[in-house]
């Protein structure tokens, strides 16, 4: 069943995407070659701290840190620890923060200085099928309208959508209904209705879309180590149009 929040949900939600906005922008700042993944988990968390919010990551099913790291052939849920960022590196952060018991969910990806071309688009069409999945998210459209978008933009510009992650509704929960693939077809699925919040997350490789996760339990990686970009916002939809709770200035 997929939950409608009431305007005054909405606002809770709004200051835990505002939370998570300055999580994702400080820890982005903070990208550099030489500095340690757990170094931009700490400065993520003392964001959230600072803001007044709890985690929404830390504890989920033992998940041991306040956002996910997650780089090059991995996809997502790379665990922040003692791995050195270096020069060339494509970095996605995901955070999340929980306000008044609403959570917000989203997640960029950073080149570190100079990376070759394919890298740069790579992550330059995965935020554009985030953006054009968004512009779906009204009232005239169904759920599987934003998915089609999404897959139309990485597929067509030949690249790969991972399947066996998606993204999901959130609220009073980190994973609410309904689960959003990144890939389906349009006029297909639930009718999207005002008081709807929708993490939305596409995940894109530049090699296939099968991936493994390691031995930490966690990390997945692209089976084939090709590169992977990962961006998502939370998004509610509204009568006036979709609104992106997790907006970071410059970033996404
Ligand atoms: N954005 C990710 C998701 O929706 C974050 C979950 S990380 C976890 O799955 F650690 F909380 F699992
Ligand atoms: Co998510």
């Amino acid at each position: 069943m997929i939950e409608l929040k009431t305007p005054q949900e909405l606002a809770h939600m709004r200051r835990a995407g505002i939370v998570v906005a300055k999580m994702l922008e400080a820890a982005s700042q903070a990208v550099a070659p030489g500095v340690k993944t757990k170094t931009l988990d700490q400065v993520a968390a003392d964001v959230m701290t600072r803001e007044g919010a709890q985690p929404a990551f830390k504890g989920y099913r033992g998940y041991p840190a306040t956002i996910c790291i997650s780089i090059n052939d991995e996809v997502v849920h790379g665990i922040p620890g003692d791995r050195v960022i270096r020069a060339g590196d494509v970095i996605s952060i995901d955070a999340g923060a929980k306000v008044s018991g609403y959570y917000a969910d989203a997640a960029v990806t950073v080149a570190v200085g100079p990376v070759p071309r394919a890298s740069q688009r790579l992550i330059e069409i995965t935020k554009d099928a985030l953006a054009q999945g968004i512009t779906r998210a009204t009232l005239d459209h169904r759920l599987g309208d934003i998915s089609h978008t999404v897959q139309e933009v990485v597929e067509g510009a030949g690249l790969s959508i991972v399947r066996d992650f998606v993204g999901h509704g959130i609220g009073r929960a980190l994973h609410e209904d309904p689960p959003i693939p990144n890939f389906g077809l349009p006029h297909q699925g639930p009718r999207l209705k005002p008081g709807m919040v929708l993490a939305i997350e596409p995940m894109v490789t530049m090699g296939g879309w099968e991936v493994e996760v390691l031995a930490d339990g966690w990390t997945a990686v692209t089976k084939d180590h090709s590169l992977a970009a990962h961006f998502e916002h939370t998004v509610a939809v509204t009568d006036h149009g979709p609104e992106i709770l997790t907006h970071v200035g410059s970033l996404n």
